[in-house]
């Protein structure tokens, strides 16, 4: 079965060709037009993605040697997501599935971001894997395809979103995950030690008060102590985050006792985030699967591997297929 994958739920128009046992193609049109307002307008993410969607899906097809008449189905992200966004990469999907009578399949960008680690290898169930987004923050065990329990989630604000909201306090660019980042890998985390919630019980996070007191802190400073020491605080803020990730992630791993761990959703592709996962992997001796750096962050081939254990599972959609904004 070939799947034609197509991702709108957010600023990236995206799409890929999956055969069952390669990515034939992965092609991503990134909305520059963002960094100008330091975060997403919805109505110029769904107006670019109506202007570069035609001309992704057909780059998909044209990199994986392939016409429309070689797909099986067509694999469409549903949501959650900006609704003038998803409606585009919906509509042209349902446009594409009627003309061309192609089964199509709506796909949850969540379950797609997580299923982002099948791409390369399959991990064994049950496991426990840790969604960071830029818009979500979840912890879950997975005990068979398609079925999770929901440990955990965030109280307030996503990990990505803290860290794009401190990356515009202090002056970075946006989106602030990556740029706090590469900031991070050049200063000490240990300069200054910024407050780590809820990290002595269960499994929900909250990131709000780490962003305030990064905030009071950063005003306290003045500015120029803050650029002048701009790679320690992002260091240091950066160990405050995956800190308290790292620890959730441990224990949801004991008490499930799952010898499989999945990281998914863009910000695992943060390089702390990573090292400290591999350690806890061979702390508790569990296999770590991570997504290969170009299926972190939004992108089609999560959404056309998803597609594909979809279909290999029967599992079809028909024209009535409705977007959703927030989460199901
Ligand atoms: O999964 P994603 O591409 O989009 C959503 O579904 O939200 O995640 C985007 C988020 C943004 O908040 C971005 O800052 C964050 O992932 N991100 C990172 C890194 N790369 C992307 N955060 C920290 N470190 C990174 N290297
Ligand atoms: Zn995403």
């Amino acid at each position: 079965m070939t799947i034609l994958g197509i991702e709108s739920s957010c600023d990236e128009t995206a799409a890929a060709v999956y055969d069952g046992k390669k990515m034939l193609s992965n092609i991503i049109a990134s909305q520059a037009v963002h960094k100008t307002f330091g975060g997403i307008v919805p109505e110029l993410a769904s107006r670019a993605h109506h202007k570069t969607i035609t001309g992704t899906v057909e780059q998909a097809l044209n990199e994986a040697g392939s016409c429309i008449d070689d797909i099986d189905a067509v694999a469409v992200t549903s949501g959650p997501g900006l609704m003038g966004s998803l409606l585009v990469g919906l509509c042209f999907a349902k446009g594409l599935s009627l003309a061309n009578k192609k089964p199509l399949i709506g796909i949850d960008h969540m379950d797609a971001h997580m299923y982002a680690n099948f791409i390369d290898e399959e991990p064994d169930y049950p496991f426990v894997c840790l969604i960071v987004s830029g818009g979500h923050t979840r912890l879950v065990y997975v005990d068979e395809p398609f079925q999770h329990t929901i440990l955990g989630k965030t109280r307030d604000d996503a990990a990505g979103e803290a860290f794009d909201k401190i990356g515009k306090i202090l002056g970075l660019p946006y989106p602030g995950g990556p740029e706090i980042d590469q900031c991070a890998q050049k200063g000490n985390p240990e300069f200054y030690e910024f407050p780590r919630s809820m990290m002595n019980k269960g499994f929900e996070f909250s990131f709000s008060g780490l962003k305030t007191s990064l905030l009071y802190y950063s005003k306290e400073k003045g500015e120029q102590f803050v650029q002048e020491h701009l790679y320690d605080i992002c260091a240091s803020v950066s160990e405050a985050i995956t800190d308290v990730l790292i620890v959730k992630l441990e224990r949801a791993v004991v008490k499930t006792g799952v010898t499989s761990v999945l990281l998914a959703g863009g910000v695992s592709a943060n390089s702390m985030l990573r090292k400290k996962a591999e350690h806890l992997s061979h702390k508790l001796n569990v296999k770590l699967f991570i997504p290969k750096m170009e299926y972190c962050t939004d992108n089609a081939a999560m959404i056309a591997i998803t597609g594909y254990m979809k279909a290999q599972r029967g599992e079809f959609d028909d024209m009535g297929l409705k977007p959703y904004a927030k989460l199901n």
